[in-house]
């Protein structure tokens, strides 16, 4: 979706992106522009194991800080550039780390999963690390008994709990954009638009996990749209999906469930930080570089290399 204004800033960011041996990766959540220009889109999953496998000498991370930390501890001596060092994540943040320290101190016969929306300090506590694409796989590789503390997105940890029969100890976080969602919202869209099937990021609240057709990963649900036979969705996640839902299935359509009655929209707005602009001037100054202590990056890469392994 170019607009005529946004191509020379396109055409610089090309022409930079070669000439420094760059990549860029880029999450479902960012603008089309930069979504479109990237190398590679994806969900968190994807993006890790994306990162671990490039040969560029720089990694421009189009996404949030989490995302492009995780890219840095699978890369440690590459160049690990974020268009906005701002750009964070309320989910990460539920999540501080000396509080979770006390937290896991009650709890020593547990094992800890945590979901890669959390920072590298929490990844340095944690036994494995767990994406929404990968989360029920991740806790069925531990023996039913296996005692677990999951953190910290609660929803996506209950959704889990009653999938799997377990009784994972919840750690209580959240994030602003999917825990917000309403059900009114959905039966409005549902009124309107009775054909059409209700999905859903695992990050909302249970009851709209409940009323949902289908549950997964930014990915999943993507690839769920793209394969349905139905041909009108409700989509209860952050708007920015729809860029590439109405890319790959243009005769579909698609109604965002939205938080804010003024548009019809849903934004996170840590992932809207980044602009083509902020893309642009990140790669020609090499910076904002996002940076890791050796032993913070020692420590969470195990967790991430013990998910990837898992995943493949
Ligand atoms: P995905 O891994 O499903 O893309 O989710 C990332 C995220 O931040 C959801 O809010
Ligand atoms: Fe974090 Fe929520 Fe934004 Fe995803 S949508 S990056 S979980 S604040």
């Amino acid at each position: 979706m170019k607009n005529h204004l946004s191509e020379p800033l396109i055409e610089k960011i090309r022409v930079l992106k070669k000439s420094k041996n760059a990549v860029i990766l880029a999450h479902y959540y960012q603008i089309p522009e930069i979504q479109d220009i990237a190398d590679f889109v994806g969900d968190s999953l994807g993006l890790a194991q994306n990162a671990l496998q490039t040969t560029a000498d720089i990694i421009v991370f189009a996404g949030v800080h989490f995302m492009a930390e995780t890219a840095k501890i699978l890369n440690p001596t590459k160049k690990v550039l974020i268009p906005d060092l701002n750009a964070g994540c309320s989910l990460a943040d539920s999540c501080p780390p000396d509080k979770f320290r006390l937290f896991k101190s009650n709890y020593p016969d547990h094992i800890v999963i945590s979901y890669i929306n959390c920072s590298a300090e929490i990844k340095t506590m944690s036994d494995v690390i767990c994406t929404s694409g990968n989360a029920i796989k991740i806790v069925e590789s531990f023996d039913k008994d296996q005692k677990i503390i999951f953190a910290p997105d609660k929803n996506l940890g209950g959704y889990i709990n009653g999938l799997t029969g377990r009784n994972m100890v919840l750690w209580d976080g959240s994030c602003e954009v999917h825990d917000v969602i309403k059900t009114e919202e959905i039966i409005r869209l549902k009124e309107k638009y009775p054909d059409a099937k209700l999905i859903a990021h695992p990050e909302c609240k249970a009851i709209i996990l409940e009323l949902a057709d289908y549950i997964g990963s930014t990915t999943a649900l993507l690839n769920y749209t793209r394969k349905s036979d139905f041909s009108r969705f409700i989509v209860a996640t952050e708007t920015g999906i729809l860029h590439a839902m109405k890319k790959t299935s243009p005769d579909k359509e698609f109604f965002i469930v939205p938080t804010d009655k003024s548009c019809s929209c849903n934004d996170c707005p840590y992932m809207k930080m980044n602009t083509l602009e902020k893309l642009h001037a990140c790669l020609y100054n090499e910076g904002p570089e996002l940076k890791l202590s050796k032993s913070v990056i020692q420590k969470a890469k195990k967790p991430i290399l013990r998910m990837l392994k898992l995943s493949v």
